[in-house]
Order: C-alpha cells, then structure tokens, then sequence
C-alpha cells in the first residue's frame, strides 16, 4: 500500500506528521459520548437491522428497524436515513409505522421500473417495499402464525410510503419464526426476469416467486441440516457473484442468533448454485462473513446502477447478547462501515471478501504518517492503514491514558481482537473478550477503523473482517506498533478533536 499525500514534519522522536489535506464535513452529531462521525446512528431511540436498502437517483436509502420511543427494541418500525456518498447520512421521517396487523419487521425495497405490481405507472415507477408483520397479539395469545409478509410502496422515490390494501401478501404456513423477506430480480436464461424473494423459516431458507411482487408461489427451502445451527435463522438473502474464474456464483447470506463464532449473533454464508427455486452449496464448510461479535443482519442495495459494477452491503453494528444494554445513552446501536462483496480463492477454496465502500477510501482526511514505534491518534474517528511487513504476523496496541487497551494481531494464523481490558464491559459478562478468526493465507495489510465506539479490522482489504464494539472510558490516544508493520498511515476522519470526548 502506498502512502499518499506524504510530507513529513518530525513532531516528537517517535511520531511523524504529514500534511493536512481538506477537511471532512461531518453532520455534527457526534458530540456525544460514543456518538460516531461516519457511522449511521438514528438521532434518538432504538436501531437494529438495515432494511429496505435501494438506490434511486444518486440517492442511497437506508431503513432501518427502529423504536424512536426507548433505546431497547419495541414496537418496530422502519426509520429511514439517505447520503449521497455512504458517509454522510441525512435521517428522514419515519417510512412505515405498525398498524393493527403488527410490528414492521426486516425487510427489503426494490425499483419496480416495469411496473409489474401495478402500483405505478411505468413513467412512475414505484419503489416495493416487502416486510414482515408481527402481530403482538397472537404472540400473546400463543399462535404461531403470527408472522406474514406485508407490501408498501412508494411513488415518490422513497419519501413517502402507501401500505398495500391487500396486505398480507403472504400468509404464514405455520412457522412461528417466518420472516424478513428480501427480494433478488433474477434473469432467467430465455431473457425474461422474475422476483425471487429469500425468507427466514426458523432453521432454514424459504424461496419464492412472483411475477408481480403481490402473489408469491414456493419453490423450495434449504438448511435442513447444513451450515450452523446454534440459533433461529434470520434475515438471508441470495446473490449472483462472480467468482474470480469469470464462472457465475450463487451465494446465499444467512444471519443466526444465537450461536455465532463468538456468541450470539453472527452472519454465515454458502456459495454455489440456485436453480428452479433449489440452492446448492459447493460443500458443507462453515464461513462467516465477519468473525467480530458485533455484524449482523447486513444486506446488500438493490438498483445500483450497472456502471457501479459492485454488491454493495451493510449490517447492524452489535449483537443481541448486550445490544440493548451497552451504554449509549440517547440512541442505542450504529450500522458498520459500507461494504463491497466479491469472491477471492485460497487454494482452490472460495470464500466471501468484504471491503470498505471506496467512498472510504477516498474520503477527505488529514493524513499522518508514522515513522517509529508510536504515535498519537489524533481523534476517536481514525483510519489506520498499514503493510504486513516481513512474515505473517503483527501486532498493534491501542490505548489511553487511563491504561485501556485493544490489541490486533496475527499469530501462528489467527487474527484476534482482544477487548479484554478495552474500557467499559460490566453491562454484560462476555463483553470483555478476545476474539480470533483463522486465516492460513497471508496478511499483506491491514486497515483499521476506528469511530468513537468501535473498531472494524480488514486484514487484505476484507479478506478477513472483524467487527467490534469498544467503549473506552477516555478516547484513544496512542498507538504502538509492536511488531510486523510498516508504512503506517493515520486518516484523521474527524473534522475537530471532540469536546465532550475529551472530558472523559
Ligand atoms: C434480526 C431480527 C429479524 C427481525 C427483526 C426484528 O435482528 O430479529 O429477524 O425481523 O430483527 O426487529
């Protein structure tokens, strides 16, 4: 990795200053203890899954599952957030409200530019949005159907949203975990295309297909004893992905609670072939698309324009185990950086890469270089960007004045986050933990993003991810490089040290 805008100034003997580049322009919402810079945070009450992803018009539109009245999970609804650049994000009115036939539960939104549905015209076509319905009440009451997929939808590109008069579009076939509908238009080899909607059915993936987003036939299910079960299935979706050899790739995303690597909530992935409603995998490995505790529930946008060439994901930044109780105080839960998925090989093996958004990497920053053992980080919204030096381990340490730390490394081929002694953790009693990912092949870079609260490490630009939540009593201040890594970057992504941080 080459260091850009490079222009050295000795500041002390261990740390090197370059020069300052444009300053980045950032909502000014982070004034809050934990609040991040360039991470989507509702202004107030409760988030978790990203719903609804779809791009219209130079827009970007994130749902979300929101409760705007507490900051733990409630009645949900769909909060509803847009930027035009991944990074910064404008959150808009509410889009969907529960009504008398439940909770608005995870779901996805497309561009029905032929008008298939009906619901516009084709010189207005309409944003379909399908979601699931949790009724409370026959919760209560010990149904088990409870759970239906609901349609809205949108004639004016997302601002505001008309639920379907004929809801449910989808009745429940009697499976009390039956939800989180997420639409992939497919193209079929004759030309014509069809929506094909993915679902959670407690331990596996149900298929469906329309012609009109309204009536759904079932086409198959699969999971029934593959992949990893420690938990409810939750929130897939199918993707066609090329794999490096140019043939075509289905993969298929299934997010799980509880029983991921690290406990609790993770998201897993199959690769291989989806035909007439059948997904089959290439082999019964077990892959997980980040191995922190704190990814889930991430899903990719729908109608990027083809010139983006990319799949585009996101997911909810923490974990059912202590979301609801980390100590955020006006707002709980972020999403994770922006992410773009693509296929690499290890030796003959494919597996699911996932990269920052380049959004970040060409956003606008004040760049430090570091030459020596350490440096001051310079605000609690950073990038740290460096090359594996030498052979295939490193080690880098983080901390603050009040002696906290996180440790990355890679040893003997597992690359760990350690949040033993990384601040507050008495929330929950497996919060302060380290946690390690294998990885056989080697680490050639790492790039390090650090945003108030958490951490996102990508060793190979994504090749191995791991995603945490960190709740230091002070901000960061110091980085020492203890072994294996040269041509040290710092981005300093906020535009001014934080006040309100600095109390602490
Ligand atoms: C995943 C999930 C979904 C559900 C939603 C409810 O985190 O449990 O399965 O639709 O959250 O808020």
């Amino acid at each position: 990795m080459k260091i850009k805008n490079f222009c050295v100034l000795l500041f002390t003997s261990f740390l090197a200053y370059g020069c300052s580049q444009q300053e980045v322009k950032f909502t000014p919402n982070n004034l809050e203890q934990y609040r991040p810079a360039y991470h989507f945070t509702p202004a107030k009450g409760w988030m978790n899954d990203p719903n609804g992803l779809v791009y219209v018009d130079g827009e970007y539109h994130l749902f979300f599952q929101h409760y705007p009245d507490s900051t733990v999970w409630g009645p949900m609804h769909w909060g509803h957030a847009v930027s035009k650049d991944l990074v910064h994000w404008e959150e808009l009115p509410i889009a969907l409200f529960p009504d008398s036939l439940g909770y608005i539960f995870s779901g996805s939104a497309v561009y029905d530019a032929e008008n298939t549905s009906g619901l516009g015209s084709t010189t207005t076509p309409p944003l379909v949005a399908l979601f699931t319905y949790h009724d409370p009440k026959g919760e209560k009451e010990g149904t088990i159907d409870f759970q239906t997929q609901g349609l809205a939808f949108s004639l004016d590109k997302g601002k505001t949203w008309q639920k379907y008069e004929g809801n449910p579009v989808l009745k429940n076939p009697g499976i009390r975990d039956f939800r989180d509908p997420k639409i992939t238009q497919i193209t079929q080899a004759d030309g014509k295309s069809s929506w094909v909607m993915t679902l959670a059915a407690k331990d596996r993936v149900h298929f469906y297909e329309s012609a009109n987003l309204k009536e759904w036939t079932f086409l198959g299910e699969f999971g029934q004893g593959v992949g990893a079960h420690g938990g409810v299935w939750e929130c897939p979706e199918l993707l066609s992905m090329k794999a490096p050899d140019g043939s075509q790739k289905w993969v298929l995303l299934v997010s799980m609670n509880p029983g991921g690597p690290q406990k609790g909530s993770a998201t897993q992935y199959f690769i291989g072939d989806f035909k007439q409603g059948a997904f089959t995998p290439d082999d019964t490995m077990i892959r997980w698309l980040d191995y922190g505790p704190d990814n889930y529930a991430g899903v990719t946008w729908t109608n990027l324009p083809k010139e983006q060439n990319r799949t585009l994901w996101i997911g909810w930044m923490s974990n059912w185990d202590y979301a609801q109780v980390v100590p955020t105080k006006t707002w709980r839960s972020a999403t994770t950086l922006p992410r773009e998925l693509n296929l690499f090989d290890v030796d003959g093996t494919l597996l699911l890469q996932s990269a920052p958004a380049k959004e970040l990497i060409s956003m606008k920053s004040t760049s430090y270089s570091v030459s020596g053992k350490e440096s001051l980080i310079p605000s609690a919204a950073v990038e740290i960007r460096a090359e594996v030096s030498g052979d295939d381990s490193f080690s880098l340490l983080l901390s603050n004045e009040l002696g906290e730390e996180v440790v990355i490394n890679k040893e003997m081929g597992l690359v760990t986050v350690d949040r033993r002694k990384a601040g507050t953790a008495n929330f929950n009693r497996d919060f302060a933990a380290a946690h390690s990912a294998p990885m056989s092949w080697k680490a050639e870079s790492v790039r390090i993003f650090l945003d108030a609260s958490s951490i996102e490490v990508f060793v190979n630009e994504g090749e191995l991810v791991l995603t945490s939540l960190l709740f230091p009593t002070s901000p960061w201040k110091k980085i020492a490089l203890i072994q294996g890594l040269d041509e040290v970057e710092i981005l300093d992504l906020q535009e001014s040290p934080n006040p309100s941080l600095e109390k602490n």
